[in-house]
């Protein structure tokens, strides 16, 4: 394997809803020690690269229910160098024919389900997001103002990538409950589900819709548990706010991160802010102060985070 000369935290894909440049404030909330990251949505797993990265976890348990992307991260753990090396023939074979190319390999993935194939499709897809059909078909169209990010810079963040995952990551494909069953108190569970907006309309988004109830019954075990966990839900785009709150029942502490321009917005010419919320189990709230006004206000000076504390 390559040396990584990668000085940052590796992203291989870019995935619509990646927390990445959301990480390094939610790390800001992990506690001192955490044993393993939990990260049953993972997606591109933002969260987990950056906290193996910066050391702030010793594990990760990746999970997601697209099962061809989950597959994908085995092979960017176990086999860099080849998936680097089938994403460069990919990219080198778009260029006579981008547009006639991108339809090929979109159908070569609907029927093989190969991860090399879906790297290319995440690189040059309309804004890194995965759709499908009623047939579970991926339907999603080309952007055509660009090629996708260039081979030998994905060579790196695919090698860097592998190598902080080796030896340090369970990789599983299923429903998010079924990835928790293991979680402790040392640990620490962080759930991005999709988004309300988008989950339960007929805009297919993602693979699947989310059912809130299972979402929040399986928050309530954990915080049973005594597992620490953070929950992104949601949030607001300029005017328009995504669904409801958690239940308040659920004990956790919401904030509200900004999370900058809504490129969506700025797309149609809109200049919306975006933000996110936040939501934190009691424990890592103190940071073993144990006092929630102190966190308060340091969560105020973090840049952009304003945290709506409930009485
Ligand atoms: C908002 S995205 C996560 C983005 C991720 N945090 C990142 O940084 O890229 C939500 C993910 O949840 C997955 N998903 C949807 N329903 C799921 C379920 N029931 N169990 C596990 N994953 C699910 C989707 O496939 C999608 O990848």
């Amino acid at each position: 394997m390559q040396p990584n000369l990668l000085k940052r935290v590796p992203h291989p894909f870019a995935y619509q809803g990646s927390k990445r440049k959301l990480a390094s404030t939610i790390l800001s909330y992990f506690p001192p020690r955490t044993h393993c990251l939990y990260e049953p949505f993972c997606g591109s797993a933002a969260l987990s690269l950056a906290a193996l990265y910066h050391r702030r976890c010793s594990r990760v348990v990746l999970n997601d229910l697209f099962a061809p992307l989950m597959a994908l991260w085995t092979e960017i753990r176990d086999a860099p160098e080849r998936v680097a090396d089938a994403y460069a023939e990919r990219w080198l074979a778009q260029i006579p024919a981008p547009r006639e190319h991108y339809l090929q390999v979109r159908e070569s993935f609907n029927q093989r389900k190969e991860g090399a194939d879906l790297l290319f499709l995440l690189s040059r897809c309309v804004k890194a997001s995965v759709r499908f059909n009623h047939q579970g078909q991926f339907n999603q169209a080309a952007d055509h103002r660009r090629l996708g990010v260039r081979p030998p810079t994905l060579r790196q963040h695919l090698v860097a990538a592998a190598q902080l995952l080796t030896d340090r990551s369970v990789i599983r494909a299923g429903d998010f409950a079924a990835a928790l069953a293991e979680a402790s108190s040392e640990d620490l569970v962080y759930l991005d589900p999709p988004y309300q907006g988008t989950s339960q309309t007929r805009d297919h988004r993602y693979i699947a819709g989310l059912n809130r109830h299972h979402l929040e019954s399986c928050i309530a075990d954990l915080m049973k548990r005594g597992v620490p966990l953070i929950v992104s839900f949601d949030g607001r785009c300029g005017e328009k706010t995504f669904g409801p709150d958690l239940a308040a029942e659920l004990g956790l502490i919401k904030l509200t991160l900004h999370a900058g321009k809504s490129s969506q917005s700025t797309l149609v010419g809109r200049h919306d802010e975006t933000f996110e919320s936040l939501y934190l189990s009691p424990q890592l709230t103190h940071h073993g102060k144990g006092d929630l006004q102190a966190e308060r206000s340091a969560s105020q000076q973090r840049e952009g985070a304003s945290p709506e504390v409930p009485s």
